[in-house]
Parts: C-alpha cells; structure tokens; sequence
C-alpha cells in the first residue's frame, strides 16, 4: 500500500479549513490512517523542509509552521497513487497557478501562505511520515468497501 504525509499548516487551521481537507480526501476514497494537532519543534520543521534551506523564503517558512499560533495537523493517509493524487488535490505551489477545484485553487492566495503541505515523491513520504509519527501512531485498517474502490486489474 501507498502512503504520503499530509499537513495542514497553521494558517489552514487557522481559518477552519480541516473538515473540508478531510472531505476531499475521504470522498476521493482514500483512508486516513494517521492525525494529530501538533506545534513542531523548529528542528522538526528545519528537517521537514531541509532540502529548501538554502531558499531566501527558509527562515520565513520555518517561523510560520513553529510559531504556534494553531498547530499543524499531521496526516497519513493511504490508498492507489495517493503520493500523486494528493499532489493533485492540492494544487501548485503557487496559489495563482493552482486550479479551481484544487486546495490551493480553492482557498488561498499567498505562496507563503498556502495552507497544506502534501509529499512529492515516495521516499519523501516515507522520511515525513517517520519524522512527524511514532509507527504506534499509524494504523493499518481496512475499509470494509474497497471493492467498491478497487478493481483486481
Ligand atoms: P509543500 O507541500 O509545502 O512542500 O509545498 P510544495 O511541495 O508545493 O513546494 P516546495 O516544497 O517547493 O515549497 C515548500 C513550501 O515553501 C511551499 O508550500 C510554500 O509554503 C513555501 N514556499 C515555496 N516557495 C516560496 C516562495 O517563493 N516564497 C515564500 N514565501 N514561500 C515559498
Ligand atoms: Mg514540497
């Protein structure tokens, strides 16, 4: 099975946007198998987004996901090409080039202020997700429908 790391950043949770996120990935048909609200560390959120550290934007972007003004909600969530399908549901980084129907498209404006994080590649998924859970904190469930999601080709 697939997994990827989904975060919502503290100005998703700010403006009340989880249950909407939630939606979209449930309705698309993929399971959750991990949440928690969390404020990270600043060197979780430092190794989080390592490979920018470099960027003039770094410190900026670190301060927003620590400051803790509302917390990050941390989420695994599990299913076919999930990695890709939520880049997809998500949108462009940049808000102005991300689609209508995406998050992004849908509910933001600002590049440095674009709500969700979501992995870009499978070894990315697996370092985020072993960096922001405990493997006691993802759990493996079936969906009691998933031939209704999947078929054997
Ligand atoms: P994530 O899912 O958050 O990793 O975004 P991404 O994969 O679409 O983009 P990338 O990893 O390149 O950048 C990570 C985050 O840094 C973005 O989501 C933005 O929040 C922020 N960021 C990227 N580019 C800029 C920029 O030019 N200015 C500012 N202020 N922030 C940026
Ligand atoms: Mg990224």
């Amino acid at each position: 099975v697939e997994r990827t790391f989904i975060a919502l950043k503290p100005d998703g949770t700010q403006r009340g946007l989880l249950g909407d996120v939630i939606k979209r990935f449930e309705q698309k048909g993929y399971k959750l198998v991990a949440i928690k609200a969390i404020v990270p560390s600043r060197a979780l959120a430092e190794k989080h987004y390592e490979d920018l550290k470099t960027r003039p934007f770094f410190k900026g972007l670190v301060s927003y996901m620590t400051s803790g003004a509302a917390p990050v909600i941390a989420m695994v969530w599990e299913g076919k090409d999930v990695i890709r399908q939520g880049r997809r549901l998500i949108g462009a980084t940049n808000p102005l080039e991300a689609q209508p129907g995406t998050i992004r498209g849908d509910y933001c404006i600002s590049v440095g202020r674009n709500i969700i994080h979501g992995s870009d590649s499978f070894e990315s998924a697996e370092k985020e997700i072993s960096l922001w859970f405990g493997k006691s904190e993802v759990y493996d469930w079936q969906y009691g429908n998933a031939e209704w999601l999947y078929a054997d080709n």
